[in-house]
C-alpha cells in the first residue's frame, strides 16, 4: 500500500503522530444533511432504511463526500441487534426508539444464531461503501456497548435509564443475562462487519453515565473486554474504538480493563486525562461538544484550537463528544474540518 492511500484514521491507532490528526464525527450521517433528508423521504420506515444496503451505503457515502472526512462510518442502529433477537423494534417519528416486550431469555438466547443472517444487509452495505470510497478513507463498522442497547431492552424506549439501573440491583441474573447476549451477539455481527470490509470497528457505550464503580466494571468495562477478547478469537484484529460515554472519572479504569485500543472521550474529559491514556498506550478521540459545533463563532474555534493543541502531540483522533445535532449548521462542520486540516 502506497503511504498516501494509507488511510491517515488507521496509521493514527497505530500510534503514528502526523501533520494533522484524522477527522470523523459521530453521526456524521443523518438529519443535519438535506440530501439525507430527501433521501430517508423514500423510506418511511427506519429500519427498512437501515435494511436497505443501496439506501444506506449512499447514506454512509453523503458526509464524506460533503465534508471530504477521514473516515466512513457504516449507516445503521444500535438497535438493530435487538431486533435480530428477536424483540420488536419500530422508531415513532420526532419520538425515537420503541422496542416491544423483552423476549425469554431462552429465545434471546437462541436468537444469537440468526443475528448474522438477519443483518446481511449491513454487510452488504459495508461492501458497497468498500468500494466506492477512496482508499485513503477508512471505514469504521459498529455495536452499541451492551449495556446501552439492555437498557432500551430493559426500558422499551430511551429514556433517563432509572429502571434499568434499577433493575440491574434488583435482578442482576436478568440483567448479566442480557448482558452476556450482547456481548456474543456484538462480537458475531461485528466480526462479519470486519469481513465484510470495515477497517476499524467502534463500540456506542451512550449511557455509561451514573454508575456505580462495581456496576460500571460489571456492565460496562468486562464487557467491552469480553466482545474485545471474542473478536481476536474469531480471527478479528482490527482496531476497536471504546466509546464509554459518561465514565467520568472511571474512565481510565475503562481503558485499563476494556482493553480497546482507542478511547473515545466525551465532552467532559479533561485535558490531563487524554494525555495519561496517551502516555499510557492509547490513541484517543473526541471531544468537541457538539452544542458548542451547533452554535459555532469564536467560542467554537477556541475550543478546537485547544483540542488540537492539548492532545495533538499523542495519537489524537479529531471527533465530537457525542453525536452531531441535526439542526447543526453544515458551515460550521466545514469550518471545523478547515481548522483540524489547516491548523
Ligand atoms: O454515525 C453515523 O452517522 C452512523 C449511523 C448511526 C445511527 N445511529 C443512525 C441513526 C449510529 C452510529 C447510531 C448509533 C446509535 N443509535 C446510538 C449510539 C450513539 C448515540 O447517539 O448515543 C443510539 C443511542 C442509537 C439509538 C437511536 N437511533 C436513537 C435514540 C434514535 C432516535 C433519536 C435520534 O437521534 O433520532 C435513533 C435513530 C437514528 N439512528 C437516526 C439516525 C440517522 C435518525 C432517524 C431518522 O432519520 O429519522
Amino acid at each position: 500500500m502506497t503511504p498516501t492511500s494509507h488511510p491517515r484514521l488507521l496509521a493514527c491507532l497505530d500510534g503514528e503522530v502526523a501533520d494533522r490528526p484524522p477527522i470523523w464525527f459521530m453521526r456524521q450521517a443523518g438529519r443535519s444533511l438535506p440530501e439525507y433528508r430527501l433521501l430517508r423521504e423514500k423510506a418511511p420506515d427506519f429500519i427498512a432504511f437501515c435494511l436497505n444496503p443501496e439506501m444506506a451505503a449512499e447514506a454512509t457515502l453523503q458526509p464524506v463526500r460533503r465534508f471530504n472526512f477521514d473516515a466512513a462510518i457504516v449507516f445503521a442502529d444500535i438497535l438493530l441487534i435487538p431486533l435480530a433477537l428477536g424483540q420488536k423494534v419500530w422508531f415513532e417519528a420526532g419520538e425515537g426508539p420503541r422496542l416491544g416486550e423483552l423476549p425469554e431469555m431462552s429465545r434471546l438466547r437462541d436468537g444469537i444464531a440468526q443475528v448474522e443472517e438477519m443483518l446481511a444487509p449491513v454487510g452488504e452495505t459495508l461492501r458497497r461503501v468498500r468500494a466506492e470510497l477512496d482508499p485513503s478513507r477508512a471505514l469504521i463498522g459498529f455495536a452499541g456497548g451492551p449495556w446501552t442497547v439492555a437498557t432500551y431492552m430493559l426500558e422499551g424506549r430511551g429514556g433517563d435509564r432509572a429502571a434499568a439501573r434499577a433493575t440491574a440491583f434488583s435482578q442482576p441474573e436478568l440483567v448479566d443475562g442480557i448482558i452476556d447476549v450482547l456481548v456474543e451477539a456484538s462480537a458475531i455481527y461485528l466480526a462479519m462487519q470486519v469481513r465484510a470490509g470495515a477497517q476499524v470497528l467502534q463500540l456506542f457505550e451512550s449511557w455509561a453515565e451514573l454508575l456505580p464503580e462495581d456496576l460500571f466494571e460489571r456492565l460496562v468495562s468486562r464487557p467491552h473486554a469480553r466482545i474485545v477478547a471474542r473478536l481476536r478469537e474469531l480471527g478479528v484484529d482490527v482496531p476497536v474504538i471504546g466509546f464509554p460515554r459518561g465514565a467520568g472519572a472511571l474512565v481510565e479504569e475503562y481503558a485499563f480493563v476494556a482493553k480497546v485500543n482507542c478511547i473515545g472521550l466525551d465532552v467532559q474529559a479533561s485535558a490531563a486525562v487524554g494525555r495519561r491514556l496517551q502516555a499510557n498506550g492509547w490513541a484517543i478521540q473526541g471531544a468537541l461538544d457538539p452544542l458548542l459545533l451547533r452554535a459555532g463563532g469564536a467560542a467554537m474555534e477556541t475550543r478546537v484550537r485547544q483540542l488540537l493543541d492539548q492532545w495533538g502531540l499523542g495519537p489524537y483522533i479529531f471527533n465530537l463528544g457525542h453525536g452531531i445535532l441535526p439542526d447543526t449548521p453544515l458551515a460550521h462542520i466545514e469550518q471545523v474540518v478547515r481548522l483540524v486540516s489547516e491548523p
